[in-house]
C-alpha cells in the first residue's frame, strides 16, 4: 500500500517514520530544503532518527517530494500541515485548503484520507471533504476520518507505539481503514462515535493544559505575596493520592499546541453561542507571567534593569528540543529589553533564532532561565551571572518563582 504524507514536519515526519516500516510512504512538502535533506537521509525532527528515515530510503520504501503528482497513485492520504492562528488569533485553515487542494487535484481514484492536523470540530465534515469534493470536481468519492496527533516531541516513554489513539471516520468503512492502517504501528487505537468527538477531545486535551499551567502560574504569584514556595506547596499537595494532578510553573507556553488550540476551541465556542471564559483567562494569565517575571528581576536589582546585561537561558519552548514557536522567552526577552537591558540569550540547542546566536553562559550581571535542557549543568548555569532567576524549578540556588 503506497501512503502519501502531506507535510513532513513534527507530525507528518513522525509518522512517516512509523510508517515507512509497513507502507511505502512518499512525505509531500513544499518546502524543498526540506524535501532535500530528508532524501538524504537527515532528519530535522527531534525523535525521528536519520538512520531510521535512511533505512526506509535504501529500501525503497520512503522518498519525499516537492511535487504534487507523485502523490496521485497513493492508497491512502495522512494531512499533516500547520493549523495556526490568524494575526487576530483566529483560527486558520490556509495551510489544510492547501492540502485539499493538493488531493483534490492529484488523487483520481477513490482514497482513504485521514486527517491529523489539530482543528475545531466540523473541520473534516464541513471544510476538509467540500474542500478536496471541490478540487477534485467531484469526479471521485473518497473515504474520510481523523485520528488527531498526540505526538509529544522530544519524549522518550511515549510514543506512536504506545500512545493510544483515537479515531473516527465519517462512515463505518472509513473507520474500519483507519483502524487497519494505525493496528500496524499502534497498540491501542479507540474508536469515538463521530470525528467531531475525536476532533474535540484533541482540543480539551490541550485545553486542559493550557488551564491547569495558568493555575499553576497564578498560584506561584500567591504562594510569593504569601511568602512560601511554590514547589513545595505543590509537593506537599502532591502526596494526595488521588484527584490531584501536578502541574509546574513557568514563564508561560509555547509550542504549536497549547497556546492555540484552546482558541481553536474557544472560535468554535463563540460561534455557537457558548462561554469559553476560563481560556480567555488561562491565555491571559500565561502570557503575563514573562512581565511578572521581568519585574520580580527587577525588583531584586535595585528597581532598575536600564542597561543591565541580561542573559536569557534557555529559548526552546521546552527542554531538549530546538523548536522555538510561540517560545515564552520572546516575550520575557521584549519585556527586558523594552527596560533598558542589553539582553543576550544562550541555548545552544536552538543554535541561531531572530537572526541572532547563541551567545556564551557567562559573563552577564543577571541570568533568567526560561527552559532548562538537560545537558545544561546547573553549575554553569549559577556562575554565569552574579544574580540567576529560575523560572523552571531545576536551578537549586538560584532566585526563582
Ligand atoms: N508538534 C506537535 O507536537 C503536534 C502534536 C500534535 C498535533 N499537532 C498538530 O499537527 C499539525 C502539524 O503540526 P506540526 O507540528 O507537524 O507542524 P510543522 O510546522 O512541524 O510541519 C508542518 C509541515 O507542513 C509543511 N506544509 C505546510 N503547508 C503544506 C502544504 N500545503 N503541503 C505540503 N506541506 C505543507 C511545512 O513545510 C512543514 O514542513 C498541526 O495541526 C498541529 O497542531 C502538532
Amino acid at each position: 500500500m503506497k501512503v502519501a504524507i502531506i507535510g513532513q514536519g513534527y507530525v507528518g515526519l513522525t509518522i512517516s517514520a512509523f510508517a515507512g516500516e509497513f507502507y511505502d510512504v512518499v512525505g509531500f512538502d513544499n518546502n524543498s530544503k526540506i524535501v532535500d535533506q530528508l532524501n538524504k537521509g537527515f532528519s530535522h525532527i527531534e525523535g525521528v532518527e536519520g538512520p531510521t528515515l535512511q533505512k526506509w530510503i535504501k529500501a525503497g520504501r520512503y522518498r519525499a517530494t516537492n511535487n504534487s503528482s507523485e502523490i496521485s497513485d497513493a492508497d491512502l492520504v495522512v494531512i499533516a500541515v500547520p493549523t495556526p492562528l490568524t494575526n487576530n488569533r483566529k483560527p486558520d485553515l490556509g495551510f489544510i485548503e492547501a492540502a485539499c487542494k493538493t488531493v483534490g487535484e492529484n488523487i483520481k481514484k477513490p482514497v482513504l484520507v485521514i486527517n491529523e492536523s489539530t482543528s475545531f470540530p466540523g473541520t473534516l465534515r464541513n471544510y476538509i471533504k467540500p474542500a478536496i469534493e471541490k478540487y477534485s470536481k467531484n469526479v471521485v468519492e473518497h473515504l474520510y476520518a481523523i485520528s488527531p496527533e498526540r505526538v509529544d516531541p522530544g519524549r522518550v516513554d511515549f510514543n506512536q507505539k504506545n500512545t493510544p489513539r483515537l479515531y473516527a471516520g465519517l462512515t463505518a468503512e472509513a473507520s474500519a481503514k483507519t483502524r487497519e492502517f494505525y493496528s500496524k504501528f499502534c497498540d491501542e487505537l479507540v474508536e469515538v462515535s463521530s470525528p467531531e468527538v475525536a476532533e474535540a477531545a484533541k482540543l480539551f486535551e490541550n485545553t486542559f493544559r493550557q488551564v491547569n499551567i495558568a493555575l499553576v502560574n497564578e498560584f506561584a504569584q500567591i504562594a510569593h505575596s504569601l511568602g512560601i514556595s511554590v514547589y513545595e506547596t505543590l509537593d506537599a499537595a502532591n502526596t494526595k493520592p488521588y484527584g490531584f494532578m501536578k502541574f509546574t510553573p513557568s514563564a508561560g507556553v509555547g509550542g504549536h499546541c497549547i497556546p492555540v488550540d484552546p482558541t481553536y476551541l474557544a472560535a468554535v465556542a463563540e460561534e455557537n453561542g457558548a462561554p469559553a471564559t476560563f481560556i480567555r483567562r488561562a491565555n491571559e494569565v500565561n502570557l503575563e507571567m514573562s512581565e511578572y517575571i521581568v519585574n520580580r528581576v527587577q525588583a531584586d536589582n535595585d528597581g532598575s534593569l536600564q542597561g543591565k546585561s541580561i542573559l536569557v537561558v534557555g529559548v526552546a519552548y521546552k527542554p531538549n528540543v530546538a523548536d522555538v514557536r510561540e517560545t515564552a522567552a520572546e516575550l520575557v526577552i521584549e519585556h527586558l529589553r523594552d527596560r533598558g537591558a542589553i539582553v543576550s540569550w544562550h541555548d545552544e540547542v536552538v543554535g541561531k533564532w531572530r537572526g541572532e546566536s547563541s551567545a556564551p553562559l557567562s559573563g552577564a550581571e543577571i541570568a533568567v532561565v526560561v527552559t532548562k535542557h538537560d545537558d545544561v549543568k546547573v553549575r554553569d548555569i549559577l556562575d554565569s551571572a552574579p544574580y540567576v532567576f529560575d523560572t523552571t524549578g531545576k536551578v537549586p540556588g538560584a532566585k526563582g518563582l
